[in-house]
């Protein structure tokens, strides 16, 4: 049997303050993103090539997006990836992460390709970080940010789970040890 842990009880917004604890962006790392901004916008046609061709060009994958307008997705994965740069990383950015990641799970997506697709980001984001002043450091942040942004799509699909299990065995602590494989 495990013992409850005090991670547990850490949820919502309140997981982001958490985790910058966690991955500790300086204030100079925020601002060596925060001055690419206008660098990653120049850059994101070439993301969103990238990007959607990949997924456009796996059946699995193209079948989440045939319903869906490309102008949208191109729209909202390019302000995705700008507020990656935007040095601000507080609660209101959590809460838009977490929803970020709550849409993927109801149109049933299996995390693994969001994932994968981290490939494709980091490719791109290392790319951006070369126009810094600092370019080694800028792309130390960027890959923080990027975990913090990776562990958030994560939680939206484990709370998902979570609460589901939680009604269906009545209460999140039994879901907590069933999932965990002590149940
Ligand atoms: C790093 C991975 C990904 C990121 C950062 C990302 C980002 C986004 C964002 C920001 C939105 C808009 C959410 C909103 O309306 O608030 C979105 C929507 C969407 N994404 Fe992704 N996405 C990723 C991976 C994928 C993958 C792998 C697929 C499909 C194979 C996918 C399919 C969709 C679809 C279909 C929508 C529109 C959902 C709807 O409006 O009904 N995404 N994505």
């Amino acid at each position: 049997m495990i013992t409850d842990r005090t991670s547990w009880a850490v949820k919502g917004a309140d997981i982001v303050s958490e985790l910058m604890t966690l991955i500790n962006v300086t204030d100079e790392e925020k601002d060596l993103l925060k001055a690419l901004q206008a660098t990653a916008r120049e850059q994101s046609p070439g993301l969103l090539d990238a990007f959607y061709g990949r997924l456009l060009s796996h059946g699995n994958t193209a079948e989440y997006l045939r319903n869906v307008p490309l102008e949208h997705l191109h729209a909202t994965l390019t302000n995705w990836f700008l507020d990656i740069f935007s040095g601000d990383y507080n609660e209101q950015y959590a809460q838009k992460r977490l929803k970020i990641g709550q849409v993927h799970v109801h149109i049933g997506l299996p995390v693994r390709y969001p994932l994968a697709m981290i490939d494709v980001i980091m490719q791109y984001g290392e790319q951006v970080t070369k126009a810094s002043s600092n370019p080694a450091l800028a792309f130390v942040a960027f890959k923080k940010v990027l975990s913090l942004d990776i562990a958030i799509f994560n939680q939206a699909y484990e709370d998902n789970q979570l609460k589901y299990l939680a009604e269906m065995v009545g209460g999140e602590r039994l879901a907590r040890l069933l999932l965990s494989g002590n149940g």
